[in-house]
């Protein structure tokens, strides 16, 4: 499993538009500018590969990686977004709900979360979505380079002592696109939901 080979598949509108569910799929999620596209990039060694954006909300579509015939990363938009209508947020959040319960090929979440800033509502919502699933959870809590060590300890610590309470599967790592820390614990992580 070579993550540098990702290339683009498409952009769905929603998830009926996403390819078959057959094969392994590993999604992406979490808030606007949580930096997702950026892990991704960092994870496939590829600047761009995934759009990233000052702008929070820049990632819309559901965008489709493949790393080979048979398994995908999905970088799904951002929530939270303020500046996005209810209508069209309560619409994402169904999607979002659906996709976790019925697509089957899908074999594990990542919840990026920024560090100063983690477990949200709809963070803890999604996470409680996915147990529910039986789905496993890697939180990653992202730009750590803008904390100090100290704070970087005291927010991972503050995050591992809420995440029994989810029941499930879900396990906590920092990281950060700047200077790729975090990155083995995130590619040791997808290579056992990929793995047979
Ligand atoms: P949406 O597509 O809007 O949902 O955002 P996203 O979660 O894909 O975030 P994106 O990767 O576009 O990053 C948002 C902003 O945060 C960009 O300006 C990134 O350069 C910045 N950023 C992302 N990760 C890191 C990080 O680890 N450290 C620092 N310092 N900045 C980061
Ligand atoms: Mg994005």
């Amino acid at each position: 499993l070579h993550f540098q080979k990702a290339h683009f598949t498409i952009s769905a509108p929603d998830i009926r538009h996403l390819p078959a569910d057959e094969g392994m799929e590993v999604a992406f999620a979490g808030r606007s500018n949580a930096g997702k596209s950026s892990a991704l990039n960092v994870l496939t060694r590829q600047k761009s590969l995934a759009r990233t954006s000052k702008t929070p909300g820049r990632t819309q579509q559901i965008n489709v990686f493949a790393l080979d015939d048979h398994r995908r990363l999905i970088d799904l938009p951002g929530y939270g977004f303020a500046q996005v209508p209810l209508a069209m947020k309560l619409k994402w959040q169904q999607a979002l709900s659906e996709y976790l319960e019925k697509r089957n090929c899908l074999r594990g979440l990542v919840v990026l979360m920024d560090v100063r800033h983690p477990m949200k509502d709809l963070d803890q919502e999604l996470i409680h979505w996915a147990v529910a699933s039986d789905l496993p959870v890697l939180v990653v809590l992202t730009k750590i380079d803008k904390l100090k060590s100290g704070q970087r300890k005291a927010a991972l610590m503050q995050i591992q002592e809420a995440v029994p309470g989810f029941g499930g599967d879900v396990s906590v790592i920092l990281f950060s696109s700047l200077n790729k820390s975090g990155l083995p614990e995130l590619e040791q992580k997808l290579h056992h939901w990929f793995a047979n």
